[in-house]
């Protein structure tokens, strides 16, 4: 057992500035998960981090030393090395539906351990378990079995692996210190390295309906995220996108579900544009990082054939069967919660449709219950919106744009559709990039 730390001259090293050294990192994270340092103590040296940051070295070690508080999984490959993209968070993100099994079927191997809605964002797992009978609170070993035997497993984290960011993140929440650069560099790689993935994509997305909305500052996060996780022996990049509308044509948990696999049974030219450069430039980046594909050529030219022959959902059919899903749900998607009342919403002005404003959907999913304020909220899976046109398609005044679907009678339907046309944006030529940069790490 670690000795007991020494949490006051810690607390008070970190406040003043200094850089803590591996010991005394040991000692104050195992203390904390232990209880040997009460919750008072690890908030106070939360807050320091916060005002005073880390070294990329301190959070390199913070991280490893969170990984040790629980379970971790020894990397199923050496060659590919399995592979994971985390997508810091957006509004109508459902790019990991896509290019998991879209990676697995270009031969990769993706262990990925994902997160609920939280704010305006989306979250993959509430996504999913829209799919009946599907359960993503997998066992660590029934994890490794599900990658193993399908080539991917999308789950949650489970009770024993890395309780450090639980403990964490929860003492953050409540003190408003959710924001640190460090302090989420640690949350998310301690579970991505856990996870036993050898490479990783991160996907750092600024703009309306991203987390952090700067987008300097989410440069800032891609480049302590691609630092440490090569400090952790991670193959890594991270990709700067815009999150400024809502990504695709849908926004909201089963709606999600139902575009996704439209589009794997579709194919990329029935996919919307964002949807398929981002898919493809982030699954490119997997499988290469990986050592699946030699090059970014290869690696699209391998996704693409996954995409158009049917082997991409095929790939998430195995993986919603091994979570206990229903699989018919994939080939008769009325299957999945609907909405029961919907209202269509007409545009008010004419243009290049650009997309719906991301903070606004975001927000009024959440306000109608398919988002969570707190992490004990339900949330309801049938509510969404469904854009009707795609991004860079001209669009007269008065006609059909959105729909938003809902599962009761709106008090106000005219208000609700008013406000709903004020998210639709046009502009004078067609949008993208959507990929703005690409960061690899200097170490
Ligand atoms: N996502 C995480 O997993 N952790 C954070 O701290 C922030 C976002």
């Amino acid at each position: 057992m670690t000795k007991t730390p020494n949490a006051k001259s810690i607390i008070a090293k970190k406040r003043d500035g200094g850089a803590l050294d591996k010991g005394e990192i040991e000692a104050f994270v195992h203390g904390a998960v232990n209880g040997q340092v009460p919750d008072y103590q690890v908030t106070a040296w939360l807050m320091a981090v916060y005002f005073q940051g880390m070294t990329a070295e301190e959070t390199a070690e913070f991280t490893r030393t969170m990984i040790g508080t629980g379970e971790f999984l020894p990397r199923v490959s050496e060659h590919p090395l399995p592979v994971d993209k985390h997508s810091t968070g957006g509004v109508g993100d459902k790019i990991s539906f896509l290019v998991a099994p879209l990676v697995a079927a270009a031969g990769g191997i993706v262990p990925m351990i994902s997160g609920r809605s939280l704010g305006h964002t989306g979250g993959t797992l509430d996504k999913l378990e829209t799919i009946p009978g599907l359960r993503t609170n997998l066992s660590t070993a029934e994890f490794m079995s599900c990658v193993r035997q399908t080539g991917l497993c999308i789950s949650g984290q489970s009770d024993q692996m890395v309780p450090a960011d639980r403990l964490f993140y929860s003492l953050r929440d409540a003190a408003s210190i959710v924001e640190s650069i460090p302090l989420i560099t640690a949350s998310i790689l301690s579970k991505k390295v856990a996870e036993g993935a050898g490479a990783l994509v991160l996907d750092v997305k600024y703009g309306r309906g991203a987390f952090m909305p700067d987008r300097e500052r989410a440069r800032t996060l891609a480049l302590s995220l691609t630092r440490t996780s090569a400090l952790l022996g991670q193959r890594v990049r991270a990709y700067l996108t815009d999150m400024d509308r809502v990504l695709g044509r849908t926004a909201g948990n089963a709606i999600e579900i139902v575009e996704s696999v439209r589009s794997l049974r579709e194919g990329p030219d029935a996919t919307s544009p964002d949807l398929r450069e981002l898919t493809l430039a982030l699954g490119a980046g997997m499988l290469e990082l990986s050592g699946a594909s030699v090059d970014d050529r290869s690696a699209r030219r391998a996704l693409t054939e996954a995409w158009t022959s049917g082997a991409g959902l095929q790939k998430l059919r195995s993986m919603v069967e091994w979570l206990g899903g229903d699989v018919a749900t994939i080939d008769d998607l009325s299957r999945l919660p609907s909405s029961s009342h919907q209202l269509l919403v007409e545009s008010p002005v004419e243009g290049v449709f650009a997309g719906l404003a991301a903070r606004d959907v975001g927000d009024w999913i959440t306000e109608s219950g398919g988002g969570r304020l707190r992490t004990s909220d339900v949330i309801d899976p049938g509510i969404g919106v469904e854009v009707l046109v795609d991004v860079g398609e001209a669009i007269g005044r008065g006609e059909p744009a959105l729909r938003l679907h809902l599962t009761s009678k709106p008090e106000d339907a005219a208000a609700m559709t008013a406000r709903a046309a004020r998210w639709i944006e046009v502009a004078d030529r067609p949008r993208g990039p959507w990929v703005t940069e690409t960061i690899d790490p200097e170490v």
